[in-house]
């Protein structure tokens, strides 16, 4: 099979396409023919070794101390199961699924996948292509699990800041329209007006504005893409209001984040929630995908075509 590997650390052109075994499915798994991944900046991160400071020693031994031991990235894929091993009960060959690979090491950006049924995998929301599902994984599932710290009820303030990245899209679409709340959503004057369209009714240009700039009138702040310092975040919270930061608040035992997925495919298929594609690149344009993903500007998700899923993604979208 076709798959992109990182064999070293450092910038996009580290990453090259290579030929390699196809994996065969355990008693337990489900070989996944994928036919979408996507580019998230947790995988740039990992592919330049990208981590702060105080977590290097423990990111260089999950990842490899020389060189990267999980040769092949990719946290997100959508595709279909086309085999399955000799225990599993609950797919069956031909179903469209999609997935986590946070679990299992990654392994999105190769044309096949085994993962355990128990996994973070579910059948693909009916109404998404592939490319919109896979993008639909983390963003939405991270999203989901932070704002449900914050226990919204309908009506309250809720300040997403980051609001058009791939967390911060599904955020202020399942803040406003599965919580109901009342979304500002903070980003820069280029994304105002998707932001507006995602469900915020109050958008604010970070690059003019300060969102704290009206005093303590938030339920709560949630910072999606971890750039501000909590003690300014906390400045726009009332007394009562709850700060979530996306790095401290989407931590979750493996059965949370397995009820993460379902509830995010059933918001999808509500027509609550639809993961922003920004660019889709196909496997062998990976180094420009990652070198886009590099600039820290995406809008929503990149999403990476495997094998012949143009075609096929234009057909199941609707
Ligand atoms: N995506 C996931 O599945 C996931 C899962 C768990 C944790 N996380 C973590 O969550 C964080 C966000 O991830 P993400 O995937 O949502 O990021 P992302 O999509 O790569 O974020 C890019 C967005 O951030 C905005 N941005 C950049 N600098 C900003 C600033 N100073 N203020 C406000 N907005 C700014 C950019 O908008 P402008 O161009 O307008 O600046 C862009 O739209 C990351 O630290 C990631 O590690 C992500």
């Amino acid at each position: 099979m076709k798959a992109v590997v990182c064999t070293k650390y450092g910038p996009p052109e580290v990453l090259h396409l290579t030929e390699m075994a196809k994996p065969v499915p355990k008693a337990n798994e489900v070989l996944i023919k994928v036919h979408a991944t996507t580019v998230t900046v947790g995988d740039t991160r990992m592919r330049s070794f990208t981590v702060p400071r105080g977590q290097w020693l423990g990111a260089r031994l999950y990842l490899g101390i020389r060189k990267p031991k999980r040769t092949i990235l990719g946290m997100e894929l959508a595709g279909e199961i086309e085999a399955i091993g000799q225990d599993v009960t609950r797919f069956r060959p031909g179903e469209a699924v999609f997935a986590s690979t946070f679990e299992v090491g990654f392994g999105g950006y190769a044309e096949y996948k085994c993962l355990p049924e128990d996994g973070l995998l579910a059948i693909k929301p009916a109404n998404l292509s592939f490319g919109e599902a896979a993008a639909a994984v983390g963003g939405g599932m991270t999203a989901l699990r932070c704002l449900q710290r914050g226990r919204i009820q309908p009506g309250q303030k809720v300040l997403v800041y980051g609001a058009s990245g791939a967390v911060g899209t599904n955020a202020v679409q399942i803040a406003s329209r599965h919580l109901g709340a009342e979304v500002t959503g903070v980003c820069s004057t280029a994304n105002l007006e998707l932001v507006r369209s995602l469900g915020a009714v109050r958008v604010i240009d970070y690059t003019r504005d300060d969102f704290t700039g009206d005093g303590p009138i938030y339920d709560v702040v949630f910072d999606a893409v971890a750039k501000v310092a909590p003690s300014h975040a906390k400045k726009a919270l009332k007394n009562t209001g709850v700060y979530l930061n996306v790095h401290k608040d989407s931590d979750a035992p493996a059965k949370v984040r397995g009820a993460a997925l379902l509830a995010v495919k059933e918001l999808i298929e509500a027509g609550k929630l639809r993961p922003v594609i920004d660019r889709v690149y196909s496997l062998d344009q990976i180094v420009e995908a990652h070198r886009y993903v590099d600039g820290g500007h995406k809008r929503g998700n990149v999403v990476i075509t495997v094998g012949q899923a143009d075609h096929e993604n234009q057909e199941t979208s609707s």
